[in-house]
């Protein structure tokens, strides 16, 4: 028979690579930094009923149009597999009344986000995001801070090198006017446009300044610029961002070209891109901005503004330094016993128990084989003690302890142990280190 095999573009992480002890560090030092900045978590499904991304990323969008994960639950609604986090955290703010009870909500995520893309490195079909969102605060100085989070949180894990880009796509008034614009400026160039960029002539021409075809480059240049299209409104706004943001000393370049290629946002848009050169093509490592209609079209009777942003953590993985791991303090407890002499695996276990209770990381090779193996196996393991136990330690209430740096090896009262073992951790010889 054939073997199975992962879905394409969805990863295993395997514990013996190391992957795993990284994954908690940034999703620890995420947690850590946003708490900070007083966001909380909300954990969302990752199922939701399609149209809500069909309603608030929008239809025209990649993400809706060809990258949704969605099937019928069993022939009831149409399902999708979350793509993102905002539309799911906007559904529950409106859906639970959060605002109600307070006039400003900041929550934070973190969770696996499903994109049927064409699989490469740093892009994936299952992929995991760290995210915050704020709900009820139209001011620039949330724009500001949110961005400034997303920075210091990079820095935090050692990524220094990322430009902050930033741009402004005005309010709804602007935006209405500058698609009038675009639509005059491309519609004598229709024909030369790529396809897909005269589909979004018709559905939303702001994203053919998105567009990564060729054909479209020598067009787009040209192109009449956004931010001359701002309401006197939307300028002050990003202005204030502007200025708060050099208050605060977060770096970022203004790029006009930014658009995001989610339909929800309005006024501020941000983007982080690596420039260490580690991360290849998909060097994006998160983005977000304001999205101020979008509580409103999904339902909220009424209008809340909002701005967030989210970053990819496999991408951040791959651009983040890969510190050292700080070897674990082991505690092997071995049995110095016949294969069927269970009083003495039953003080093992209870001893390797009592350890684990008082914080002791403690194996035991419950295979129970030979005294030789259990050491084999408790060296591969990179225990830093062995305390070996037998039917005359368990009735002297003793255990015999050897350090594996040094070899040497002493019986040691049970009733000291726990001391015995907290000076030894404090020892660096104990762990081997230099
Ligand atoms: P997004 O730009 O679609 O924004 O995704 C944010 C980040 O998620 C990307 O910059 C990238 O690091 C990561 N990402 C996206 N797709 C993939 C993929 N296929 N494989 C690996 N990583 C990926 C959003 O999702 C918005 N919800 C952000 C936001 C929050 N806006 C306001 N609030």
């Amino acid at each position: 028979m054939a073997t199975l095999q992962a879905v394409s573009g969805m990863n295993d992480l395997l514990p013996a690579d190391g992957q795993g002890a990284r994954w908690h560090r940034l999703e620890t030092a995420f947690r850590d930094t946003s708490v900070r900045y007083g966001f909380q978590e909300v954990r969302t499904p990752l199922c939701e009923y399609a149209e809500l991304f069909q309603r608030g990323v929008g239809e025209a969008t990649d993400i809706v149009e060809k990258e949704m994960y969605t099937f019928d639950d069993r022939g009831q609604r149409r399902l999708a597999l979350r793509p993102e986090g905002t539309a799911s955290a906007v559904r529950a703010a409106i859906e639970h009344s959060v605002l109600a009870r307070d006039p400003v909500v900041r929550w934070s995520y973190v969770g696996a986000m499903f994109r049927a893309e064409r699989p490469a490195k740093g892009r994936y079909r299952q992929f995991h995001q760290v995210g915050a969102e704020v709900y009820g605060d139209d001011s620039p100085a949330v724009d500001a801070e949110v961005i400034d989070l997303a920075s210091s949180f990079l820095q935090s894990i050692g990524i220094t090198k990322f430009i902050v880009r930033v741009n402004s796509l005005g309010g709804a008034e602007t935006r209405a006017r500058y698609r009038e614009a675009l639509l005059a400026y491309f519609a004598p160039h229709r024909e030369a446009l790529s396809p897909e960029s005269q589909l979004r002539l018709e559905r939303n021409p702001l994203r053919i300044l998105d567009s990564k075809d060729p054909r479209d480059q020598a067009f787009k240049a040209g192109a009449p610029s956004l931010v001359d299209a701002l309401t006197p409104e939307d300028r002050a706004h990003f202005d204030r961002v502007q200025g708060f943001l050099t208050a605060l000393g977060t770096p970022f370049v203004v790029d006009a070209s930014l658009v995001r290629g989610l339909d929800y946002y309005s006024r501020t848009v941000f983007e982080i891109v690596d420039t260490s050169g580690s991360l290849g093509a998909q060097d994006a490592l998160g983005g977000g901005g304001r999205y101020d209609q979008l509580f409103t079209e999904l339902g909220s009777a009424k209008p809340v503004p909002a701005f967030g942003f989210a970053l990819g953590i496999e991408r951040l993985l791959l651009a983040a330094p890969v510190e050292e791991e700080k070897k674990p303090f082991r505690v092997a407890v071995v049995a110095v016993a016949k294969p069927d002499e269970n009083t003495t695996h039953a003080g093992v276990l209870a001893l390797a128990r009592e350890l684990r209770m008082h914080g002791f990381e403690t194996v035991v090779d419950t295979r129970f084989g030979s005294m030789k193996s259990q050491m084999r196996r408790a060296n591969d393991l990179a225990a830093a003690v062995v305390l070996l136990i037998g039917s005359n330690e368990l009735a002297a209430e003793q255990v015999s302890m050897k350090l594996m740096a040094t070899g040497e090896q002493r019986s040691v009262p049970r009733a000291a142990l726990l001391d015995e073992l907290t000076q030894t951790q404090r020892a660096p010889a104990a762990t081997g280190a230099p």
